[in-house]
């Protein structure tokens, strides 16, 4: 997709999301408010990248409206929060019970989306009756759930999560000491296997956290696990990064070369359960790079976000989501949203203008200048399509942007703060292709997104 169209729909589309684009008629020269709006949810825009964005769902809430509202306007992908893990599906021996499982999957189907299976294989949520086994025993009710439930689910999952969590946190790079491991090294591929041969079509995946930073022992060890396996043919297809981020465990400066070094491997890369503690701008240009990290790897093929709004999360006092817990978009979902549709986090995606805005006696061109961590600085040039005595241009911000500073010109506001009108600050004539330019710095909020000018002339 050309790239400058894509960046100047998006900035159209944050005009029309609610700004407020004040124009004056007979003069003024506006924007194409007419533009598509291709790319304006987080699956569509994930989609045009060939990629998938997903959510987790729970069943529970399938009834609330505003939460399934959002989750089919946004997302392309569901995975089940809890219905499908072992304790779920299997609450006692040899009995299973998929009607959780099922309700979500129905909810997906019916909506269009695909699923994401979670999980097969674990030491956590087992059911109890699993908790007291060890040794061959368990080996074998393992293998016959993953048979089970993956049977059962047999051609409607887009990737299982075969096994998650096997690997011990810290520096030892060891598998984790759980029951499951207790039955033998090969318990994982073992698992790998009996999913292959119940549902040969769905990716299987091996998903784990604090596998994001490629310096750590965690990461390297569960590298060499899949590199092993992909050297004997065990049936692996992918890798899931939960991706649960806060304060003490940050996104990594080498996020983007954890991805690539497993999709180096020969598997996909996913990310599986995104959500970062935080608010404002620095939530947000941590969702943009974790996904600028995944467009930068062609196998990373999709993220999900564990959980709709901040109040579905499972950390929820760290208002870790893309939605606050009224259903709007946060910061963070703009930037995700930005990223997405431009292939870049910051304005411009690597164009500097937008097409300028002409008309009758004036035409305005935005193009972007300095961008620090908190703010940006702009510039617009008004050039003269006659000879013009005075102009005027307009210069609207999105709704978390701030104008902070400007320089040759005169501005005024309206009541809004939002819609900044630009005079000269001596005389405004030009003669006819004559230019001039005024500048300013805009706080973003988290909001990259170009601000959207125009210009009337008299
Ligand atoms: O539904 C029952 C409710 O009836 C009961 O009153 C209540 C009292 O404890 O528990 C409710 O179940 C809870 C369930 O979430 C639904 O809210 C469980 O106790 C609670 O343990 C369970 O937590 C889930 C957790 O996995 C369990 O390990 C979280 O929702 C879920 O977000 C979380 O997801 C995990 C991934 O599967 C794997 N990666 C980490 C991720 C975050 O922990």
């Amino acid at each position: 997709m050309n790239r400058t169209t894509t960046r100047w729909r998006a900035a159209v589309g944050a005009a029309v999301a609610g700004i407020g684009l004040v124009a004056s008629t007979a003069l003024v020269a506006s924007t194409a408010l007419t533009a598509q709006a291709a790319g304006s949810t987080l699956h569509a825009a994930a989609s045009d990248q060939g990629r998938y964005f997903g959510t987790a769902l729970a069943q529970g809430k399938l009834n609330d409206s505003q939460y399934t509202t959002i989750a089919d306007r946004e997302f392309g992908m569901i995975t089940a929060e809890n219905e499908m893990k072992m304790d779920a599906t299997e609450p006692q021996r040899g009995v299973f019970n998929y009607s959780a499982g099922d309700r979500i999957l129905d909810w997906a189907v019916g909506h269009g989306k695909q699923v994401r299976g979670h999980a097969l294989a674990w030491h956590s949520q087992q059911p109890g009756w699993m908790q007291q086994m060890e040794g061959q025993q368990l080996r074998q009710a393992m293998l016959n759930h993953v048979t089970q439930v993956a049977t059962h689910y047999r051609g409607k999952i887009y990737a299982w999560d075969v096994v998650n969590e096997a690997f011990e946190d810290g520096s030892s790079g060891a598998r984790r000491n759980s029951n499951l491991q207790r039955t033998g090294n090969d318990w994982i591929e073992a698992a790998f296997r009996a999913a292959r041969a119940a549902d040969p079509n769905a990716k299987l995946c091996y998903n784990d956290y604090n596998i994001d930073n490629w310096s750590h022992a965690k990461t390297r060890a569960v590298h060499a696990m899949v590199a092993d396996f992909k050297s004997r043919g065990v049936p692996i297809d992918c890798v899931g990064l939960q991706a649960h981020f806060n304060s003490g465990n940050p996104v990594p400066n080498n996020y983007h070369e954890t991805l690539q070094h497993f999709a180096d491997l020969g598997v996909d890369v996913q990310i599986t359960e995104l959500d970062i503690e935080g608010s404002g701008s620095s939530q947000a240009q941590q969702y943009s790079g974790v996904t600028q990290a995944c467009l930068a790897v062609a196998r990373c093929t999709g993220i999900t976000v564990w959980g709709v709004r901040d109040t579905d999360s499972w950390r929820a006092s760290g208002t870790p989501l893309l939605f606050d817990g009224n259903g709007q978009k946060k910061a963070a979902y703009t930037s995700v949203l930005n990223v997405l549709n431009d292939g870049e986090g910051e304005p411009g995606g690597g164009e500097t203008t937008p097409p300028p805005t002409g008309g009758d006696g004036c035409t305005a061109t935005y193009s972007e200048g300095q961008k620090w961590g908190d703010r940006f600085n702009g510039t617009v040039t008004v050039r003269a399509d006659r000879a013009i005595s005075s102009w005027a241009a307009t210069v609207t911000v999105g709704a978390s942007q701030r104008i902070t500073a400007t320089w040759s010109g005169t501005p005024t506001w309206d009541s809004s703060g939002k819609v900044m009108t630009m005079r000269p600050s001596g005389s405004g004539a030009l003669a006819a292709g004559q230019s001039t330019s005024f500048g300013f710095t805009v706080m973003h909020g988290g909001d990259w997104t170009w601000p959207t000018v125009s210009c009337s002339a008299s």
